[in-house]
């Protein structure tokens, strides 16, 4: 089952301390659970900082 729906999104000068990501998280009924500086994100993300937060870059994943 989907429960949520999660985003990043690149914007310019945003967020400097974590590479300038946007965080969402969205639920199924549309709620919106977290958006733009997101500590839980970040934290957890920010293990692959030096892959620029993303888990997947360059391995088929949603990170170009
Ligand atoms: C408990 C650790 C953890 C937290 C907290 C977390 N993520 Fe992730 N996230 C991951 C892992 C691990 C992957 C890679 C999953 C895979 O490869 O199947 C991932 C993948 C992603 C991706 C796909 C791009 C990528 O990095 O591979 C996005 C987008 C994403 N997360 C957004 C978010 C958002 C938004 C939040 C906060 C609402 C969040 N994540 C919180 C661990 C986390």
């Amino acid at each position: 089952m989907l429960a949520a729906v999660t985003a990043m999104v690149k914007t310019e000068d945003f967020n400097p301390d974590h590479n300038n990501w946007w965080f969402l998280k969205r639920l199924t009924d549309g709620t919106v659970q977290a958006e733009g500086r997101f500590a839980g994100c970040e934290g957890c993300h920010g293990t692959v900082a030096a892959n620029d937060y993303l888990f997947n870059q360059g391995t088929g994943g949603t990170g170009q």
